[in-house]
């Protein structure tokens, strides 16, 4: 199968890229760096021509709805034109659970992002899966550099049943061999739940032992209270927090 994976040297392309080369399918690495831009189309049609799938892990590290809708909606809508254009056979786009719900998204530019790429998706001419996957691990240790005063990391409250990246890259890639389904909607969280800002706290005493870690719910309180929770049909990972931590040192 051909697949192109778009933000291909990001935390996630990078990671389903490796895996869907090694189980042998041929894979196009698509990001600025290789001369693919989302927001003006260039390069997408040359990227596309032959592909069977196009999985969409594209990101811009914004706070403001202003900036993150604008990314989203226009990526997504150029990436759905030309992978019509192209005919390609199936779009994956990697979101976030819950992103719609205004009681998480209220406070949270970002994710009102999030939501508006996937209604451009959900409405694609195209076969489209949005796959939305509960906070990784890994953004725990990324909220730790986030807001610092000093020795001081303020964290936000944020009540979650996070999942390791690595069992998202590889949820990814089953969804890119099954091909589209009937569903057009895949979920995948972690086994148990935590606060990111108390997970921080872990990972620090391992990686930074320095560092203090103050939490807040400073992202409203959906957010610190169970609205990024699972609410639907999801797929529950094996992998377990404290041994996703263990494995980081080994
Ligand atoms: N972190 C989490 O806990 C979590 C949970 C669920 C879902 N997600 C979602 O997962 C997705 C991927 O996140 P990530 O952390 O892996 O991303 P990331 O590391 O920030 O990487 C972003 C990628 O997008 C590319 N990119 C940015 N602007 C581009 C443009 N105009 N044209 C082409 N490529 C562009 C970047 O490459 P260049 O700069 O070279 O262009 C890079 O390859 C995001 O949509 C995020 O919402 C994240």
């Amino acid at each position: 199968m051909r697949v192109i994976v778009l933000g291909a040297t990001g935390e996630m392309g990078r990671r389903v890229s490796d895996l869907l080369e090694a189980r042998g399918h041929s894979v196009g690495r698509a990001s600025r760096s290789t001369g693919v831009d989302a927001v003006t189309g260039k390069g997408l049609a040359e990227a596309f021509a032959g592909a069977d799938a196009v999985l969409d892990c594209l990101n811009k590290q914004t706070l403001s709805a202003r900036k993150a809708i604008g990314f989203f909606s226009t990526t997504a809508r150029t990436v759905t034109d030309a992978a019509h254009a192209a005919k390609v056979g199936h779009l994956i786009c990697l979101s976030i659970l819950n992103v719609g719900d205004p009681r998480v998204n209220s406070r949270l530019g970002y994710y009102r992002g999030k939501a508006a790429q996937e209604a451009v998706y959900r409405s694609a001419g195209v076969p489209s899966t949005v796959v939305s996957s509960a906070q990784w691990f890994e953004l725990a240790r990324s909220l730790l550099g986030q807001v610092r005063v000093g020795r001081i990391a303020l964290v936000p409250r944020m009540l979650a049943q996070p999942v390791s990246a690595g069992s998202v890259a590889t949820f990814l890639a089953d969804v890119v061999a099954d091909g589209h389904r009937a569903e057009t909607d895949r979920r995948i969280a972690g086994p148990d739940q935590h606060d990111l800002s108390e997970l921080a706290r872990r990972i620090a005493a391992v990686e930074e032992p320095r560092t203090r870690v103050l939490s807040a719910p400073f992202l409203g309180a959906g957010i610190a209270t169970g609205g990024l929770l699972p609410h639907a049909v999801t797929t529950i990972d094996r992998v377990r927090f404290e041994d996703w931590l263990d494995s980081q040192t080994d």
